[in-house]
């Protein structure tokens, strides 16, 4: 008979059973990295670790804390689905998952009125790029240097060579361009290609917001080629930016819409590729196109409903662009503050990037948000950059208190 491991109380105790059963490494690397911190008690925005020390999370992994850690809508939307029924079989026609759809596209805009859903993002960046061979006829994918989406398959073969390199040989086809780079995109978009497929705002690669016409340029471009425009929205949608999604900035509609992480409103996985008619035509080929037990959960889309009538308050996306504005004049203070360790800020709404002057001070910036009740991380793909992204219920008191405690991490940075 197995005996349940005791509940740790310390961070030293739980780093103990890290080691033992997930990964001794991995602990090894955290404590390494200045993070000795595991989860604890999680309320809005704060997190505890497992001693009770406090700290704001402007990390939000990525979105799925839009509305904060443990938010009581979407826990009372997860136990109502759950106490009536369960996740359904993905077989079998679900009225509950077309009622997910129907919230999600009333978020989007025309023609992007379907969705797939998927258990994670990388799994509906497979999705896309499955459909979009499977509609065009094509092999070639073109995507952006230091962009993410995903860790398997086509995304992985997207990824930057130090995420990819011990995975080789990855799936072929695929160009990879400098991102806002409309002559590298021009040069290799051509017939072959089935998709460009992008972040809007690549995240990991630091909040790079494209200048003005590079979307709608690539639209023209794959429109030109017949290729397909695929816009991964994981962290700039639902809202991020002050508008419901960043593409809405930029003035183009994609011909499919990847969307994640916020979808869960962190209580339950669902992600989806979104798209319209003519890409849901390859269902009159193969209606049971990319069989997966867990993509398109009964309670995700229970859950996923939920989240929409919240991101579909106008009240949200104002205050998400007031937040906005908040952080950023406070990271302005503090860049002229500090030149010598801030070099910058950029990014939209409540998704933004403070640089510093090296990748030596992006790791430091991080170690001391940690030992300053912050979460908040460099960019992998940029590690020069802290990526700041709190909650989008932030409010102006904890914008001022993340700008307090951000202060003091800079403050107290140790690499010149
Ligand atoms: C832009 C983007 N796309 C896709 C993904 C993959 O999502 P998931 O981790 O749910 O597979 C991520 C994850 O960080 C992401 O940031």
């Amino acid at each position: 008979m197995t005996v349940a491991s005791a509940v740790p109380a310390t961070n030293a105790e739980g780093f103990a059973l890290i080691a033992d059963h997930l990964s001794p490494h991995k602990a090894q690397a955290y404590q390494a990295a200045g993070i000795g911190v595991v989860q604890g008690r999680r309320e809005g925005i704060r997190v505890w670790d497992l001693e009770g020390t406090e700290y704001l999370n402007c990390r939000s992994s990525g979105g799925v804390f839009n509305f904060g850690h443990h938010p009581a809508f979407a826990v009372d939307a997860l136990v109502a689905a759950v106490q009536e029924h369960d996740m359904g079989d993905w077989l079998l026609p679900s009225a509950r998952r077309a009622q997910g759809a129907a919230a999600l596209a009333r978020l989007l805009p025309d023609p992007l009125r379907f969705a797939f859903f998927t258990a994670s993002g990388a799994e509906a960046v497979e999705v896309a790029c499955k459909l979009a061979r499977a509609v065009t006829g094509r092999r070639g994918f073109v995507c952006a240097e230091h962009g993410y989406h995903g860790h398997v398959g086509f995304s992985l073969a997207m990824d930057d060579p130090p995420l990819s390199d011990p995975y080789r040989p990855l799936t072929p086809g695929i160009s990879r361009v400098p991102f806002d780079d409309l002559a590298a995109a021009e040069r290799v978009v051509c017939p072959e290609t089935a998709a460009v497929i992008m972040e809007t705002i690549p995240a990991t690669g630091g909040y790079l917001v494209p200048s003005e016409g590079y979307l709608p340029a690539l639209r023209r471009l794959c429109d030109e080629h017949g290729a397909l425009l695929i816009l991964d929205e994981v962290q700039s949608g639902l809202g991020r930016t002050g508008r419901m999604w960043a593409f809405e900035h930029f003035g183009v509609v994609p011909d499919m819409v990847i969307t994640g992480k916020g979808t869960s409103a962190g209580v339950y996985p669902i992600a989806a590729c979104c798209f319209g008619d003519r890409v849901e035509e390859h269902f009159a080929r193969d209606p049971f196109f990319h069989p997966s037990s867990f993509a398109g959960s009964e309670l995700g889309a229970r859950v996923l409903e939920a989240a929409v009538e919240r991101y579909e308050d106008p009240a949200l996306l104002d205050h998400v662009a007031a937040m906005g504005r908040r952080l950023s004049r406070g990271l302005e203070g503090l860049i002229a503050t500090h030149p010598d360790r801030l070099a910058g800020q950029r990014g939209l709404g409540l998704m933004r990037a403070l640089e510093t002057h090296s990748e030596a001070q992006g790791l430091e910036l991080t170690r001391q948000c940690f030992a300053h009740g912050l979460l908040a991380i460099f960019a992998f793909n940029r590690q020069s950059a802290l990526q700041i992204m709190p909650p989008l219920v932030i409010t102006a008191e904890e914008v001022d208190e993340v700008l307090v405690r951000l202060g003091a991490a800079v403050r107290a940075m140790r690499v010149p």
